[in-house]
Formats: C-alpha cells, structure tokens, sequence
C-alpha cells in the first residue's frame, strides 16, 4: 500500500501515531539512475525550531512562529510544551505558542525520552519557574552525548543542580527570585548548552557572559528570537555571548531559518545523481564549508534567486572533517560519504568524524551496496567505484537514512531503504520533494 509522508496536516491530525515511531515496515524503494532536474525548496530548520519552541516557557505572552517544519520532532516538542501548559497550535506551517500558564516544571518522561532536544527546556523553565525537573536526554545511535557543560553552567548562574535517578533537578536557592549573571566558560562549543543557558540568563539579574560558545546558524536565530522577545544578547554567531537580563519578556512573530542540513542534502542529491538542479530557500553563509567541499568535488554552484543552482557531471575524490560551525557539520557527513562512494576516477577520500564517537554506522551500509570503504577508527578511507548496486539497507540514524536515500538514487536498481523513523524526524517529505524533480521513490508498508 503507497503511503504519503507526514504532511503538516496530517501531522496535526493524526500526530499520536505517526509522531517518533514511523511504524518499522515501512520503507523506501528509491529506483537509482535517474536524473534530476527543475527546482527544490528548503524547509525550515529543525534543529532551530526545536529550541526556538521552548523558548516559549519564558514569556506570558503568545509566540508566533512561521516556517515550521512539518516533523515528527516538532510535533513531539509540541507534546511535550503541551504538557507543561503551553497551549500549541498549529496552522500550516505556522505555529502558535501560548505560555500563559505553566502548569509543571517537570515534563514527562515517556516525551523527553523520546527527543533529546527536549532537554534544552531546563533553562527557560528554571528561568521562569524557579525550578526544573528534566530527565537526562541520555546517550543514542550516535554518541554518548552528555550534558555536563549545561548542568555546570546553571551552577554558575546560581542554580542547584542535582542528578539522582535520571532526573536533573535544578533550582533557585533558598529566598533567591531569580537565577544570577555569571562569568561560563564552556570547555566544548556546545550548541545545545550554549542554546540551554543563553535561555536561562535572559531573565537572570545582571550580566551573563558565555565564552566559547557554540557559533551555528541555529544559535543566532535563537538570540534572534529572544531578542525579538525583548531580551538584551550581544556577540551571538562569535565565541563570546553577553546577555543583560531583564525582568520578563514579551511574546514575537518570527519566522526560522531554513534548514541548512536539508539544504545541503538535496544538492547532494544533485551531485549524486550528476544533475542540474536550483534549490530555493538557502543562506549561502550557513553552508559555507559545504559549499566548498562540494566545489572542490567538481559542482559548480551559481547564486540563483533566493537559492543556489548546482551543476555536476563528474566528482572528484577529497578529504573533510567535520568540526564546529564553520567547520564542515557532522550531521552532512554521511549524506556526503554517500556521493564520496560514487567519485569518479582514481584517487581515494578520508572522511574524518570528530564531533560524535558512533556516526559511521552507514558506511557498512554503503558496502552493502557495493561502496569501497576501509574504517580505521573515525577515519573513512574511500575509493570510489563506478556504479553502487541496489541493496536493502537501513538507516541507523536520521543523517544515515539520508544518505541511504542518496545511495538509492546513483545505485543500479531499487534499493529498499528502511529506518524511517529517523528519517521523518528531519526531513519533510524528502521523498516527495525528490520525486518532483524526477526521482522514482515509492513509500511501502506491508500493513493491508
Ligand atoms: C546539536 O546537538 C544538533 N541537535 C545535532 O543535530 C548536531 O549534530 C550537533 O548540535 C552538532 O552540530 C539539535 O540541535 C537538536 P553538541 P547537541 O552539544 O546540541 C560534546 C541532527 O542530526 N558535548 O554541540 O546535542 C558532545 O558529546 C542532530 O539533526 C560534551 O562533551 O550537540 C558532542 O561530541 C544530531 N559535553 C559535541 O560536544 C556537553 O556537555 C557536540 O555536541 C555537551 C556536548
């Protein structure tokens, strides 16, 4: 039976079943060898409307955000903002969040475990509430992912913070009305400890600086927002972050960031598939590193509206390591490894991931297809063959399904890709957006 993928309408309707656990049988069958052609628009990010929802704990007022991607993430964010009191409504992609009343401080385990980013809440619930009681997010496909520079960073901003049977506990000392400015110093450029505590400090008294801040896209928009918000933040996209608290905040309109990873994998897929191709909705600085890697891999890339046009007929092998924005991002390391696989000619690439322990689960994958890759640690060493052959595979994670997905689209035949329980949590509609410019991708389930 054809399934369509989660629409934003069908994500408000019937989100209870379709919400983190797209049902396990269902699957892709991408037939490769296809070129692509025509025009492809960027959703907005993930992984800043994510943290841009809990943002809406920290005023009375309601928040009204645009360009939300409809997500299996989003709407579990929306579950849990729900749970606390937040009263979420959805219209298109637009989302309005009304934080009148918190009812809680502490959102319900059985949601929090099921989005890591949910633990980004403690910050603005200690801020507005006093006290927050979040269960640790935990480890996952890809690395052990702790959240020690978020937990040390509230003791600087004066909070208690205790850990006793998986819950954080953090709260105002006895008497204080609010959390304190302080002086953090991150030892790692956290993104989500620097998103975490950007929103503790906005309504702390006096000032808060946090050095070595994490400098992504997806930081800038949430001091974006909160600024829009009524909040005093300086330095946000530079190592150095100062913010000047304020009594209360107010609500904003504000619309986010297209999302530069869903950008960076559909001109891979114009890559893969050695076509031309325009895709909307792109900031060109939010990929700079990607745009040169794609580049040196033989693409030419032209400013085109308000997107880039991608034009590729044969990929040359090259080296990257993912680092910190503006260092090449982790999470297009395995959609890009997939076109790495299809290089022509001689010469062998070194993929190197130093961000995550555990994010090369895909190349083993990739060899099911045919893909020549030697592991060595967290170096990949590939040579890139003439055609991939059509496999099943599974994606291990979000980023690996898409890479499947690409693998799909250069490999001989049709390749059954399954893990779309991760994929749908990042990628709206990807199928349905490649099927437009010409790609054959079919989504099955074996239910009658
Ligand atoms: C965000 O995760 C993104 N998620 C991730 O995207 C992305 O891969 C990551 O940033 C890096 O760019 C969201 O925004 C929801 P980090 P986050 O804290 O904030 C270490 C995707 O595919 N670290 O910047 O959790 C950590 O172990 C996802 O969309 C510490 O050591 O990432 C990792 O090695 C996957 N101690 C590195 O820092 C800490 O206290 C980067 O993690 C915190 C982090």
């Amino acid at each position: 039976m054809s399934l369509s993928a989660p629409t934003a309408a069908s994500l408000q309707g019937a989100s209870s079943d379709l919400t983190s656990n797209t049902r396990p049988d269902v699957r892709l069958e991408v037939s490769g060898g296809r070129r692509l052609s025509g025009e492809l628009r960027v959703s907005g990010a993930k992984n800043s409307a994510l943290v841009l929802m809990t943002a809406s704990l920290l005023s009375r007022d309601t928040l009204r955000l645009r360009n939300v991607p409809p997500l299996t993430d989003i709407t579990a964010m929306g579950e849990i903002l729900a749970a606390l009191g937040v009263r979420v409504t959805r219209s298109g992609e637009t989302l309005d969040l009304d934080g009148e009343t918190i009812i809680q401080a502490a959102p319900p385990y059985e949601l929090v475990n099921t989005l890591r980013a949910s633990f980004f809440c403690i910050g603005p619930l200690l801020a507005r509430m006093g006290t927050a009681q979040v269960p640790l997010p935990g480890g996952c496909q890809i690395g052990s992912r702790p959240v020690v520079e978020h937990v040390k960073g509230l003791k600087t901003l004066g909070a208690t913070v205790t850990i006793e049977h998986g819950v954080v506990t953090a709260s105002l000392p006895g008497g204080a009305r609010r959390l304190s400015g302080g002086h953090i110093h991150l030892d790692c450029p956290s993104v989500g400890a620097t998103e975490t505590l950007m929103m503790a400090a906005v309504l702390a008294e006096g000032e808060t600086v946090i050095d070595n801040a994490a400098l992504e896209p997806e930081v800038v928009d949430l001091a974006g927002l909160l600024i829009a918000m009524g909040a005093r933040i300086q330095g946000a996209g530079t190592p150095t972050i100062t913010i000047s608290g304020v009594a209360r905040l107010h609500g904003a309109d504000y619309a986010v960031i297209p999302d530069r990873i869903e950008a960076g994998t559909l001109l891979l897929a114009a890559a893969i598939t050695r076509s031309t191709l325009k895709v909307g909705s792109i900031i060109p600085e939010h990929l700079g590193a990607v745009l040169t890697k794609l580049e040196e891999a033989g693409c030419t890339l032209q400013p085109e509206g308000d997107g880039l046009l991608i034009s590729a007929s044969s990929i040359r092998a090259l080296d990257l390591r993912t680092m910190p924005f503006p260092g090449f991002p982790t999470d297009l390391q395995a959609p890009f490894m997939s076109l790495l696989a299809t290089a022509d000619g001689i010469g062998t690439s070194l993929v190197v991931e130093t961000i995550f322990e555990n994010r090369l689960q895909h190349v083993a994958e990739l060899q099911r297809m045919g893909a020549s890759i030697r592991l060595q640690g967290n170096t990949a060493c590939i040579e890139g063959v003439p055609r991939l052959s059509a496999a099943p595979v599974r994606g291990t994670d979000l980023r690996a399904s898409a890479a499947m997905v690409l693998a799909g689209l250069a490999a001989e035949g049709t390749t059954t890709v399954r893990g779309l329980e991760f994929l749908d949590r990042g990628y709206a509609g990807l199928e349905h957006k490649l099927n437009a410019v010409g790609a054959c991708i079919r989504r099955i389930s074996d239910a009658a």
